[in-house]
């Protein structure tokens, strides 16, 4: 009935997630307040760990995109889920590690990546980097140098697939700001040029091509892109590459009307081609790695507010506005991003009215939704936006200066919190 297994509604009317009645967590917690379900987010995991399993032997590892969010608990769930993680920056590094996150599980993403990132990367012996580019290549071999280590990387590329379109197409596209390109040979040659250094092992290739994807066939079609350039490596230098990681990008369910297929349905036709592909081309079959996001925590997770002022504007429409907004939930105003949206203290009421959801942000575009179903509201009710798991806590901004939210955690109607609802004087700290 909703756009998550772990949303229901109690005998009060009220929503409810992970067993516990929402209307009480914003008592609890106050509002704004993003909540996960734990066991929502461990069931994704498990589901996309046990599709390795079954269908590829276990000859591969799940990452989590911890860009997706990223906080300590999430790092130990995944941790506890036997998955790797991938990290694009040295804040989220930083995250992992202060949990003792098993350092050859962590992947290193991003194409600008710092020298001070490098080396917290080479330092603490971080798993392998995902090189992007040429002038990242001869850093990290003078940062592992001078360290005395070996650093094992992949290579970024750029398959050229555009997964975006409603009928994806391979475009060679080489406009991208991630990744070597393959047609113009930089990738090749990137590959040479690794092979020459002393202090880089390169061991593998990576690609992403996108996000919220819904078909398989892109997929399919990275997968054959990948495995043409590793054999064409093999055949140019001898040098037959260990793993192919896939990246992330499955869609899930925002809307009702959203039809994604389950994620091992995904390993499934993947992993065949995979096998039959490389060995037609002469591979022996690669290690496997893919790196889901938003399919371990966003159907998992929703927002709570609070409605303040609504405003009917006669013939034009009515805004109802929160106590949050485009601090909290951006991906409205970036992407016109869809949500569903419910009075979660009158779940069992008709979503019968149509309105604006208007954040408190000094700006117009503040929007969280616009002309959505939602019940009669009124001042005082508790809105609830589904499906916010993903992309919001962790591109959460401060405009404003309105504090970001607490993030809660909710397990068998138990409920506790894991990071703290940000103060005025957490906002202060840096000011001089
Ligand atoms: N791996 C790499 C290298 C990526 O760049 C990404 C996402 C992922 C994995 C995970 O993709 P996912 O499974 O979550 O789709 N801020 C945007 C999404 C940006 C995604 C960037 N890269 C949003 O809110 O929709």
């Amino acid at each position: 009935m909703y756009v998550s297994d772990c949303i229901g509604v109690n005998d009060k009317g009220h929503l409810t997630i992970g067993g516990c009645d929402t209307v009480e967590l914003a008592r609890r917690f106050g509002t704004p307040v993003y909540v996960y379900d734990e066991m929502e987010i461990r069931r994704n995991c498990q589901e996309f760990v046990r599709s390795i399993e079954d269908n590829y032997a276990g000859n591969g590892m799940v990452l989590y995109a911890s860009k997706a969010f990223c906080c300590k608990e999430i790092c130990r769930i995944c941790a506890q889920e036997n998955m790797g993680l991938d990290v694009v920056s040295g804040g989220e590094l930083y995250t992992a590690l202060s949990v003792d996150f098993p350092v050859e599980k962590i992947y290193f993403h991003g194409n600008n990546k710092t020298a001070d990132e490098l080396e917290q990367a080479v330092e603490h012996n971080v798993g392998r980097i995902v090189v992007d580019n040429i002038f990242e290549l001869e850093m990290l071999e003078r940062i592992a140098g001078d360290a005395g280590k070996t650093a094992e990387i992949l290579f970024r590329i750029k398959p050229g697939i555009d997964a975006h379109t409603h009928s994806f197409v391979k475009t060679g596209q080489i406009d991208s700001k991630f990744g070597f390109a393959l047609e113009t040979g930089e990738a090749m040659a990137a590959v040479k040029k690794a092979l020459e250094m002393k202090h880089i092992r390169l061991v593998g290739v990576h690609c992403h091509i996108g996000s919220q994807i819904f078909d398989i066939d892109p997929f399919e079609l990275a997968a054959r892109v990948m495995l043409d350039f590793m054999a064409q490596v093999k055949k140019e230098t001898g040098l037959e590459l260990d793993i192919l990681n896939l990246g992330g990008g499955f869609g899930i369910k925002y809307l009702q009307t959203d039809r994604p297929r389950p994620f091992s349905d995904y390993m499934k036709k993947v992993s065949a081609v995979v096998k039959e592909y490389s060995a037609e081309l002469g591979l022996k079959i690669p290690y496997i790695i893919i790196e889901p996001g938003r399919s371990i925590v966003g159907a998992a997770g929703l927002t709570l507010y609070t409605v303040g002022a609504v405003k009917k504007i006669p013939d034009v429409r009515t805004y109802v506005s929160v106590d949050g907004g485009m601090g909290d939930n951006p991906r409205y105003v970036l992407y016109q991003s869809k949500y569903e949206v419910l009075c979660a203290n009158k779940a069992n009421e008709p979503r019968e009215c149509t309105a604006t959801i208007a954040g408190k942000c000094c700006e117009s575009g503040d929007l969280i939704q616009e002309w959505t179903s939602v019940q009669r509201v009124e001042p005082g009710d508790i809105l609830a936006v589904l499906a916010t798991g993903a992309y919001n806590y962790s591109m959460a901004s401060n405009y404003n200066r309105i504090c970001r939210p607490p993030v809660v955690m909710v397990k068998d109607g138990e409920a506790r919190i894991v990071v703290e609802r940000e103060t005025y004087a957490d906002m202060t700290r840096k000011d001089i």
